[in-house]
């Protein structure tokens, strides 16, 4: 690879990160069953040298009226109160991976549905795994509340994964894409990793999570992902994807584009 930091090494020993989206609220969703399950995985979470983590429990689709953005800050709440107690360096914020629906923007109002760290800005937007359903207008409707969307694991939904230029047509509404970090591991097989590394030459902004579920199967890697991608697109791109991106979700900020240049991009 021709593009590279000499010092990457010691400068990747000092990121620390944010994840965006991970299901780490205990007995919600498909995350940890039950308290230990959910302090197992923080502590990779926080061996992973994640700092902050936002709770995102699945909310729409199947799992519709199961529980609403109250009970998801009480969880949030009580997992804090745990983490502190078993002396865990995780501090975690409210969130939601919220099946697309067109009931959304009025969910958002009612306080039903969880925004980004309850910022009331980014909303993270899961498509249907089988099919594609189109989220332009859904990504219009939210822009013009002030609402930006982020959408989830792109590279792992078959239609999109095949044609990633596909999400040029978004670009006006200046939506998220959130690349799972273990995709770039070739975590999810060949064509979501080739997906991911796709993804980075696409004109919207970008954020790496997890999405971890567990510490087996779905475990959290965003350092390894950090790594990969600092040799291969470079350090400064890598802290954009999984360090400043995630927090500005965090605080509302707009994002920052990657802007990668032809002749610097060795890809994949
Ligand atoms: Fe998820």
């Amino acid at each position: 690879m021709k593009f590279s930091h000499s010092n990457t090494a010691e400068r990747t020993s000092e990121a620390t990160f944010i994840d965006v989206h991970c299901h780490c609220l205990p007995g919600l969703d498909d995350g940890p069953p039950d308290v230990p399950a959910a302090l197992t995985l923080c502590r990779a979470l926080a061996a992973d040298r994640i700092a902050t983590v936002v709770a995102t429990p699945h909310q729409l689709g199947r799992y519709d009226g199961r529980y609403d953005a109250k009970a998801i800050r009480q969880a949030v709440a009580q997992l804090n109160e745990l983490l502190a107690g078993a002396r865990i360096p995780l501090k975690v914020l409210p969130g939601a991976d919220i099946r697309i629906d067109e009931r959304i923007e009025e969910l958002v109002r009612s306080d039903e549905i969880v925004t980004v760290a309850d910022g009331g800005r980014y909303l993270l937007l899961e498509l249907p795994h089988e099919v594609f359903i189109d989220p332009e207008m859904l990504l219009a409707r939210l822009a013009e509340g002030g609402l930006c969307g982020v959408i989830t694991h792109p590279e792992r939904h078959t239609f999109l994964a095949e044609r990633p230029q596909y999400v040029r047509r978004w670009v006006s509404y200046r939506p998220c894409l959130q690349i799972t970090a273990g995709s770039f591991l070739g975590g999810f097989g060949r064509r979501s990793q080739e997906a991911a590394w796709a993804f980075l030459k696409e004109p919207l902004p970008l954020a790496i999570a997890t999405d971890a579920h567990d510490t087996a199967g779905r475990a959290p890697c965003m350092s390894q992902a950090y790594q990969l991608i600092s040799r291969h697109v470079g350090r400064d791109e890598a802290d954009i994807l999984c360090v400043e991106n995630p927090r500005r979700l965090v605080t509302g900020e707009s994002l920052v584009m990657l802007n990668l240049e032809a002749d610097r991009w060795t890809g994949r």
